[in-house]
């Protein structure tokens, strides 16, 4: 059957075809069935005894995934709802900020700061590079800024910032420091109150392994949120009261989400978070290895290669339209590049409850995809590499 041509219906009807069809994008990552079928249970009343108990548990791992023991708040809405909430609650008018840019997110950052009208600095990263500890210390001695702002992992370019060293950074300087960390939380180690990280933002849809619809921002022990910019919907007083319980009610949780997550997150503290983080970066190796074993480029240079996403430059004369089409045809949908880098990269998420088959067979099929487009390949250079990696790593 032709992927291309089928509707969201017969995707429900044919179950068994969602099941081989390969999401292997950097988000909405694929979602277990156990998750799914958790998610379609009764929906519940928010205000309910049973559902404060599912969405206290809930904040409960949260903490966890994000190391604090301070605050989470969860609310419907996409990742960009969570960094609006995270900056508007940490940021106030005529403070300066610089936005640490490795990519096409950092202008979210940066906008969200304008908007409550901070000063904002944005300092952009060669291509493929993230931000080191000396950069930021030499940004930061001046005394300027009131806060810095970072990805975790730019998902554009599938760059990773030493977040860890820079908080550290930062801390010694007085800085707050608010980490949009979308794409790695629940794929990449976060500690923040141990690091320092004062605001941390994610969404459902990435490592966490849950489909698109929930934003998350946590607060680490000891920082006290601002109120100064609170909106009718990012009201981070009103937020924070209904998140000690559900009967506190603000705003109707997306109860079945909650649920999403809930599983999710379960399945997550059962497989460890330390044996999760490992399997990421070692998923991130056998992408990153089978790519280059076919002469391809990546986009992230070493050391700030993301374990959650794989950025690589479409080899000459092959474009993104007939590479992304073969791929999906074959029953693997994986991205391309985003502003600037659209039509130049592609990309590739391995994240969340992917497993080694799933890797080998994405690899597998861009092998194939490459050799119909007329790219020379040996077949079976990638999928060599990338499972001998998988291999010497127990998998
Ligand atoms: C690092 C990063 N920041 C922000 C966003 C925006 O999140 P959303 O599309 O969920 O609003 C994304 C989405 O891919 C992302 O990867």
């Amino acid at each position: 059957m032709d992927f291309m041509f089928l509707n969201l219906d017969e995707f429900i009807i044919y179950g068994e075809i969602l099941s081989r069809f390969l999401l292997m994008i950097p988000g909405p990552s694929i979602v277990n069935y156990e998750t799914l079928l958790d998610m379609a249970k009764p929906t519940l009343s928010h205000v309910s005894a049973e559902f404060d108990q599912i969405h206290r548990e809930t904040l409960e791992m949260l903490k966890k995934v994000f190391g604090t023991s301070g605050s989470v708040i969860l609310i419907p809405g996409s990742g960009t709802a969570g960094i609006e909430l995270g900056v508007r609650s940490s940021l106030k008018p005529g403070e300066k900020a610089v936005v640490l840019k490795t990519g096409f997110f950092g202008d979210y950052l940066a906008e969200a700061a304008r908007r409550i009208g901070v000063k904002v600095d944005v300092i952009e990263s060669p291509l493929g590079k993230g931000f080191g500890e000396e950069n930021v210390k030499e940004l930061l001695s001046r005394g300027e800024y009131d806060a810095v702002l970072l990805q975790h992992v730019e998902t554009s370019v599938a760059v990773y910032n030493p977040v860890d060293k820079i908080a550290k950074v930062a801390k010694k300087y007085g800085v707050k420091v608010i980490v949009d960390g979308i794409a790695s939380i629940g794929g990449m180690e976060m500690k923040m109150d141990e690091w320092g990280v004062d605001v941390c933002i994610t969404g459902s849809q990435k490592s966490l392994a849950t489909p698109p619809g929930l934003a998350i921002v946590a607060y680490r022990s000891g920082f006290i949120p601002l109120t100064d910019n609170e909106t009718l919907y990012f009201n981070v007083s009103k937020l924070l009261s209904e998140m000690e319980s559900t009967r506190n009610y603000y705003i109707t949780p997306a109860v079945n989400m909650v649920y999403a997550l809930y599983s999710s997150l379960n399945r997550i503290m059962k497989e460890g978070l330390e044996a999760r983080y490992k399997r990421h970066e070692v998923f991130a190796k056998a992408v990153q290895e089978g790519l280059e074993a076919l002469g391809l480029k990546l986009v992230a240079e070493e050391p700030f290669r993301a374990n959650t996403v794989t950025a690589a430059y479409l080899p000459n004369g092959i474009e993104w339209v007939k590479l992304y089409g073969e791929m999906h045809a074959r029953g693997v949908e994986i991205a391309g590049g985003l502003g600037a880098l659209r039509g130049k990269i592609f990309r590739i998420g391995h994240m969340g409850e992917v497993t080694a088959h799933e890797i080998i067979a994405t690899l597998a099929t861009l092998e194939r995809s490459l050799m119909k487009l007329g790219y020379r390949i040996e077949p079976g250079s990638a999928i060599k590499v990338a499972q001998e990696v998988l291999f010497i790593h127990g998998f």
